[in-house]
């Protein structure tokens, strides 16, 4: 359940961010696979390929989705968590990984707007979509 100050601080970071779904996505990946190099077996992306900035653009754009329905990510994650258990089975470790390097890049470009609430804000909002894509793993 999110506040309304903490609805207002995803949703004016996401304006921003949206600009650039592409090349903000394909660098939390690419910060993913450099820190956490075992993440990099679930993919077939080289490093400044075409095809991580697609994936990209896909990862982050779900994120952008999921600012319209705080109230009902459950519901609105629903297909990508079937996808991510049965289809991926993607460690649910992996989820908190790429949480940190989403938030790494969105600091990185958009430093006075990611402050402290804002940070708070993301963190919780991330938590809260691997909660659900992860919630039909056993
Ligand atoms: C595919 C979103 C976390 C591995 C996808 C797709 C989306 C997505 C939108 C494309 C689905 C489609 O094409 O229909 C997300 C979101 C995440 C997340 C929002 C969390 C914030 C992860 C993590 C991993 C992962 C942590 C593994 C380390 C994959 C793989 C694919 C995929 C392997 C398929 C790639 C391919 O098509 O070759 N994800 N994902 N995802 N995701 Fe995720």
């Amino acid at each position: 359940i999110f506040s309304d100050a903490e609805k207002t601080a995803i949703v004016s970071l996401w304006a921003k961010a949206s600009a650039d779904v592409k090349a903000l996505g394909a660098e939390a990946l690419e910060r993913l696979f450099l820190s956490y190099p075992q993440t990099k077996t679930y993919f077939n992306l080289s490093s400044g390929s075409q095809d991580l900035q697609v994936h990209g653009g896909k990862v982050l754009g779900a994120i952008g989705e999921a600012t319209k329905h705080l109230d009902n990510l459950d519901t609105a994650l629903s297909k990508l968590s079937d996808l991510h258990a049965y289809n991926l089975s993607v460690d649910p470790g992996n989820f908190g990984l790429l949480s940190h390097t989403i938030q790494v890049t969105l600091a990185a470009h958009f430093p006075d707007e990611f402050d402290a609430t804002a940070q708070a804000a993301w963190d919780k909002f991330l938590a809260a979509i691997s909660t659900v894509l992860t919630s039909k793993h056993r």
